[in-house]
């Protein structure tokens, strides 16, 4: 049952930081799913979000997939986009100046892609004198071609290797979002933190496969493809605990997230801050309408600064431990 919060007047902080990334709140939005803010200017402002993270950025531009690419499955979105983009250079031309006239001030975080660690340092090193840049998001679960086009998100070294490459290129606060399609996503939490990253960001979509019965046929070219939204929750919200706990840099928290309730699941579970990304497409308010939900839930909790709220979740029993098994 959804609890309905109280207001009152006293005023909460809901400002964070992540790494070194301040937030006027803990609310950014997940890549991809709100491209650079423009499309979605006509219908929310998008200068009240905490930060804007950006669509996938490549050096040079990318085509996508061929074929379907969005297909709905219950309480969910299977998606094959591809990392279509226009390329940095379009970026910088094009979005960058929008967002510097339309959101000033507001933190941009830009998701980075590439088929090599050199691919991801190019983008870096383009980026590194463009004032608008507040951050670096790499996205790991791109296919890497130097390893015969397995994600650098699935091994520990890979993913490494390249978070160093790009520490190695910026002072920016590097975030580096990890993928779901692993075992053990503390390690490669793990490995990534000590190869330089200064917050984590995941889950990224889940694998998954859909088959049309009347042709017998897979509905996406590529056979597999990403799923989103609220289908993965539980899932996501498992992962940003159990990494949450296994590393010492803020987590950013996405996976499903659609009201103010799943925003402070999050945090509670351990995120510093949360992403919207699938909900995005059913309601480009569901950030403002959340943060005031917060804002009333913290009241109502007697909760005075959003942070009290991270890492805060409590066991069922006091004296119960985890129990394992
Ligand atoms: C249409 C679409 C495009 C996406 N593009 C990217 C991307 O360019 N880079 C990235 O790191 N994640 C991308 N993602 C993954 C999302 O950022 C997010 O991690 C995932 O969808 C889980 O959050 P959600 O369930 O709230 O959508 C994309 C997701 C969707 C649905």
């Amino acid at each position: 049952m959804r609890r309905e919060p109280v207001g009152c007047d006293s005023s909460v902080n809901m400002a964070v930081t992540v790494g070194n990334l301040r937030m006027q709140n803990p609310l950014t939005v997940a890549s991809g799913t709100f491209a650079a803010g423009r499309e979605y200017a006509d219908f929310v402002a998008i200068a009240g979000l905490g930060a804007l993270t950006t669509k996938g950025v490549s050096a040079k531009p990318w085509t996508g997939n061929p074929g379907k690419r969005m297909y709905e499955t219950a309480s969910g979105l299977l998606n094959s986009i591809g990392l279509q983009n226009p390329g940095v250079e379009v970026f910088c031309a094009d979005s960058l100046p929008w967002l510097a006239e339309h959101a000033p001030g507001l933190p941009v975080v830009v998701n980075v892609v590439g088929h090599s660690a050199r691919e991801y340092v190019d983008v870096i090193e383009r980026l590194e004198d463009e004032a608008g840049v507040s951050a670096y998001e790499l996205n790991i679960s791109c296919p890497n071609l130097d390893a015969g086009g397995m994600a650098f998100g699935t091994s520990a070294e890979a993913a490494a290797a390249m978070t160093a490459a790009a520490r190695a290129a910026t002072k920016r606060p590097l975030l580096v979002k990890l993928s779901p399609n692993v075992t053990d996503i503390t390690e490669l939490a793990r490995a990534v933190e000590a190869a330089g990253a200064d917050g984590l960001s995941l889950i990224n979509t889940l694998l998954g496969l859909a088959i049309d019965v009347s042709t017998r046929r897979f509905v996406f070219e590529r056979r597999v493809a990403g799923l989103s939204g609220p289908a993965v929750k539980p899932v996501a919200l498992r992962m940003v605990w159990e990494v949450a706990r296994a590393v010492d840099v803020p987590v950013i928290g996405m996976g499903g997230v659609s009201c103010g309730e799943d925003v402070v699941e999050f945090l509670l579970a351990g995120a510093s801050a949360v992403a919207f990304g699938t909900a995005n497409f059913a309601n480009p308010r569901v950030f403002v309408e959340a943060l005031a939900w917060i804002e009333d839930y913290c009241r109502a909790q007697d909760v005075r600064d959003v942070n009290e709220l991270v890492g805060a979740v409590r066991e069922v029993r006091e004296t119960s431990g985890y129990a394992k098994g």
